[in-house]
């Protein structure tokens, strides 16, 4: 079960821009394995959030990341 801290954490974004990107969520902790992959087509959303499972996320595919850390597209036109 999810603790307060994670649940109240931090989301963030991914806009897909075509179909077929992928979220792929990694694993916490020392194994790093890929542990879910969603799949998004053009104009889906996902709203995601990193949590005691999950430490790492791939993006693949072209899509815009809105985080704290800026508005970031995975490809630069
Ligand atoms: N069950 C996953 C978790 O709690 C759900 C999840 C959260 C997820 N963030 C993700 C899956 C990012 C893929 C990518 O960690």
């Amino acid at each position: 079960m999810a603790d307060t801290t994670t649940v109240l954490g931090e989301y963030f974004i991914i806009r897909a821009l075509e179909n077929g990107v992928q979220v792929i969520g990694m694993t916490r902790g020392s194994e790093t394995k890929l542990h879910h992959t969603e799949k998004l087509d053009r104009g889906e959303v996902m709203i995601a959030q990193f949590t005691e499972h999950t430490s790492a996320m791939k993006i693949r595919g072209r899509a815009i990341l809105y985080t704290k850390h800026g508005t970031i597209p995975t490809v630069e036109d």
